[in-house]
């Protein structure tokens, strides 16, 4: 029975040492600064450095890779994380994004962070200091949702001025 456990150990090991010939790459884009959220107006620079410690590592092309993403088959987990989580909203793109855009990806950065799901918790579990405290999650949320207003009063201006270009007015501004 010894023997059997004994020969098992060693096939698990000999397949952990050939899979790390097989590693998937990592890359970190190159990006034009300008783009980057921390250029987006009015962003309070204690919530820049807030995201960027707890979630740049999935949403921006500035990826710390932790040493253990060196190791098959962990690495494939860790990149494929960081590639959906940039595919879904990338910070290092912001400045790309349609107002549109931006607006839906602050209401969903409110849910998220307001629910205790972003960082994803196997993210919190090896990093402790992205376990937000009450006094963070409130002020990543307070940026998303005065954001959002600010946004809709700009909306609203916009399409208010483009009406009144639209309504023929005469030189005198009383009705024909
Ligand atoms: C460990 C990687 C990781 C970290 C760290 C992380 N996220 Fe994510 N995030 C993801 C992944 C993966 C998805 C895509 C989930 C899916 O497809 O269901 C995602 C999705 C999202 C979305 C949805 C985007 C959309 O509209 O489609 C938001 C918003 C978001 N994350 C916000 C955050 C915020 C804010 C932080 C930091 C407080 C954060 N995330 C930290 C991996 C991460």
């Amino acid at each position: 029975m010894k023997k059997t456990f004994t020969r098992i150990g060693v096939v698990l090991l000999g397949l952990f040492v050939v899979a790390q010939f097989f590693r998937p790459e990592r890359i970190n884009p190159p990006t034009d600064p300008a783009a980057s959220v921390r250029n987006y107006k009015g962003i309070p620079p204690e919530v820049i450095s807030k995201m960027e410690a707890v979630c740049f590592d999935c949403h921006s092309n500035e990826t710390h890779w932790p040493w253990y993403s060196n190791v098959t088959p962990v690495n494939y987990l860790i990149v494929n994380d960081v590639n959906s989580g940039r595919r879904r909203m990338n910070f290092s793109e912001w400045g790309n994004y349609s107002p549109g855009k931006v607006h839906s990806l602050l209401d969903n950065i409110y849910d998220q962070v307001y629910n205790h799901e972003m960082p994803l918790p196997k993210y919190r579990l090896l990093h402790p200091a992205a376990r937000l405290t009450d006094a963070e999650v409130k002020m990543i949320c307070d940026w998303a949702s005065g954001e959002q207003d600010r946004l809709d009063q700009q909306a609203e201006m916009k399409s208010e001025t483009s009406d009144q270009q639209k309504v023929p007015h005469d030189s005198t501004g009383t009705k024909k």
